[in-house]
């Protein structure tokens, strides 16, 4: 073990996914080592959570940037300061909270993200946790059977499915109706650790290929539940200047919607993917 991986440890907060960073000082001044560290441990982990890091929106960019390529959501504006970050908002007044369901972001672009960022800005006095699920432990806990039928299986994924849980009136001018779809494969191998993740999810998964919606609904009602059984899962509580790093690979996420009465402010930046194979 070298000296930056003495330095920089982790602790799991679950069996399945999900652990804390710690000694990493502050992220706007990481080094090359660090990065590739917390890289390592972020593989390992599908989803790492940092607490006092209140990168302000420019330092925030940069530091996803070491990562890879920041790309844009397609529905929202970004912040003016720096457009690749969004705010993921829910006001005092609001009944309804962004992506308020189990997802894996954007699943409906042909090049989904590899990762996101988030880092909490103002939380709630409780509730508002986010929800992970591990795409691995849901994908490596079925049968040999299912495995094999899963397989060759390839999915639609709409935006379409979760158009309930947009919450904010800032959309881009002219995309409020437009819907994106994209064909995946049910199982996907991630390019990095080249494990198999379990890659369907209830917020954007329409139908099988070659199926009707009524067809599919049996089976992906089957793999939606199997895949957010709660030893799959862990569950992070914010404290402002908290960061939730994930894989979109191979993570599936819940905001939890039970503040109602109190805001939760976020700001949320995704990293480039490749097409899932
Ligand atoms: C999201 O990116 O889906 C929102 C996650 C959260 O608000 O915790």
């Amino acid at each position: 073990m070298n000296s930056i991986s003495r330095q920089i440890t982790a602790s799991p907060i679950a069996g399945a996914l999900g652990a804390e960073i710690h000694g990493v000082g502050p992220l706007a001044q990481a080094s090359d080592e660090t990065i590739a560290r917390i890289r390592e441990l972020w593989l390992q982990h599908s989803v790492v959570f940092f607490r006092d890091q209140p990168l302000p929106p420019k330092d925030f960019v940069a530091f996803a940037r070491r990562f890879g390529d920041v790309v844009h959501y397609p529905f929202l504006k970004g912040l003016d300061e720096a457009p690749e970050v969004i705010t993921v908002a829910k006001m005092e007044d609001e009944r309804v909270n962004f992506g308020g369901l189990w997802h894996t972001d954007t699943a409906y672009l042909e090049q989904p993200p590899m990762a996101t960022i988030l880092v909490g800005r103002e939380v709630p006095p409780y509730g508002g946790d986010t929800l992970f699920a591990s795409g691995y432990a849901a994908y490596d806990a079925l049968s040999d059977g299912m495995k094999r039928l899963l397989e060759p299986l390839k999915a639609i994924n709409s935006s379409a499915k979760a158009e309930k849980t947009r919450t904010r009136e800032d959309r881009k001018p002219g995309e409020e109706r437009k819907v994106l779809e994209a064909e995946h494969p049910v199982v996907r191998t991630h390019p990095e650790t080249g494990r198999k993740a379990l890659y369907v999810n209830g917020g954007h998964t329409l139908r099988l290929v070659g199926m009707t919606e009524d067809e599919s609904a049996g089976l992906l009602a089957y793999l939606f539940e199997h895949q957010t059984r709660p030893e799959f899962t862990c569950r992070f509580r914010w404290q402002p200047g908290s960061i939730a790093f994930w894989d979109n690979r191979c993570a599936l996420h819940n905001p939890v919607n039970d503040y109602h009465g109190h805001r939760r402010i976020m700001h949320r930046v995704t990293l480039s993917g490749d097409r899932p194979q």
